[in-house]
């Protein structure tokens, strides 16, 4: 029997208690299943960490976490400590170090969740955003010059290398390419002339290599308009981090909110491990109150399955949380309902029990 040892930085606010019931559902899967088992480490990291050791993780704390299988991150990010601090500390130290560079996140409405468009639907709303995740706008690349003085000024530029570009390019064509869907490019050519114009040559060249799949490419304003309203012409989605970032956000909206949306931050080549986490914060208004939706957690469980090779669990818990919703007898109040985090959680785990 395999053994999956599991990284767990839990963090702060409601991580903590979104990761539980994540966990509890590892467990009960494994539990069905007796090709493996997993074995759960737990890194006490985050704001908490911080006000005690002035530090978000240890110093040798990639070093702890290069062995693992995976990492299962709940949120990071407190009131009291910079949120560039913990972000930059803990989060983008990791996906930086450990060369995930990309980004996967589903927005899919599922039958019974909740959608602020009035023609939404389970088949107009199904998009896979790949999402450059280790430099592009986010490199950290710049200058702050004369602080504090009338003529300071700051530089904050777009990092975008030819290696990077390229393989998160071929990353999306090989997905598109594998489950027969079409690919958008999301990118902004006309005012960043040096980037995008870069970014959409590379698409061009890569695109070459696969004159099996159909290609589409927009600029990021038109791409935000569109999703709105006309969102079934996405569905394998490439785009640069900081594009990414904020139309995944837009994506969470369509389907369904921040307790629904899942992101995973792969390594491919697998040298390192991969990080999954739900894409919401650590959600300070409702922190302790046991009222977190924990299905966005969850979500990012089924993407660790995918991530391991048992796709056909992933799947299996993606329905658990799809018949829950669409049942919406236990439901957090973020999805109109009265039940807590870990009745949610329960729920799951008796779905995925009945098999249903
Ligand atoms: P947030 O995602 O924590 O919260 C935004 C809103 O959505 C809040 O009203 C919150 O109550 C609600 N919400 C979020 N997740 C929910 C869930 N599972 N169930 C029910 N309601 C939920 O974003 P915000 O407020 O901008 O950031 C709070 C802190 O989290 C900051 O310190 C920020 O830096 C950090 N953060 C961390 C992230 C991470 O660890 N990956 C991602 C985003 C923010
Ligand atoms: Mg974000």
């Amino acid at each position: 029997m395999k053994i999956y040892k599991i990284a767990v930085i839990a963090g702060d606010g409601i991580g903590p208690e979104v990761v539980d019931e994540g966990i509890k559902v590892m467990k009960k899967v494994a539990e069905l299943d007796d090709r493996f088992q997993f074995e759960f480490t737990y890194f006490p990291w985050g704001c908490e960490y911080y006000s005690k050791y002035n530090k978000m993780m240890d110093e040798d704390g990639l070093e702890k976490l290069k062995n693992f299988d995976a990492i299962y991150l709940g949120a990071v990010g407190f009131p009291g400590v910079p949120d560039h601090i913990s972000l930059w500390d803990l989060l983008l130290r990791i996906r930086k170090e450990f060369d995930q560079y990309v980004n996967i996140r589903p927005i899919k409405l599922l039958n019974g969740a909740p959608c602020p468009l009035v023609d939404g639907s389970r088949d107009t709303i199904d998009m896979l955003f790949i999402r450059e995740n280790s430099e592009g706008e986010y490199a950290g690349a710049g200058d702050w010059l004369f602080k504090g003085k009338p003529e300071e000024v700051v530089l904050q530029t777009g990092v975008f290398s030819r290696k990077g570009t390229e393989r998160i390019i071929r990353y999306a064509f090989e997905i598109a390419s594998k489950e027969e869907k079409t690919l958008t490019s999301i990118s902004k050519g006309n005012a960043l002339n040096y980037s995008m114009v870069f970014w959409d040559e590379v698409f061009n060249e890569v695109k070459e290599e696969y004159p099996d799949v159909k290609t589409y490419s927009y600029l990021v304003d038109a791409a935000a308009m569109l999703m709105v309203k006309d969102p079934g012409r996405f569905e394998v989605v490439v785009t640069s981090n900081l594009f990414g970032d904020i139309l995944t956000d837009l994506g969470a909206a369509l389907a369904g909110g921040m307790g629904l949306a899942a992101g995973a931050n792969i390594n491919p080549e697998r040298s390192y491990p991969s990080m999954f986490e739900p894409i919401h914060g650590s959600a300070p208004d409702i922190a302790g109150k046991g009222i977190a939706n924990p299905l966005a957690a969850i979500w990012s469980v089924s993407q660790i399955f995918d991530f391991l090779g048992y796709e056909e669990i992933g799947e299996r818990i993606l329905k658990a949380i799809e018949f829950l919703v669409e049942e919406s007898a236990v439901l957090t109040p973020d999805l109109g309902g009265i039940a807590s985090t870990a009745e949610v959680g329960d729920r799951v785990v008796e779905i995925l029990n009945q098999n249903v």
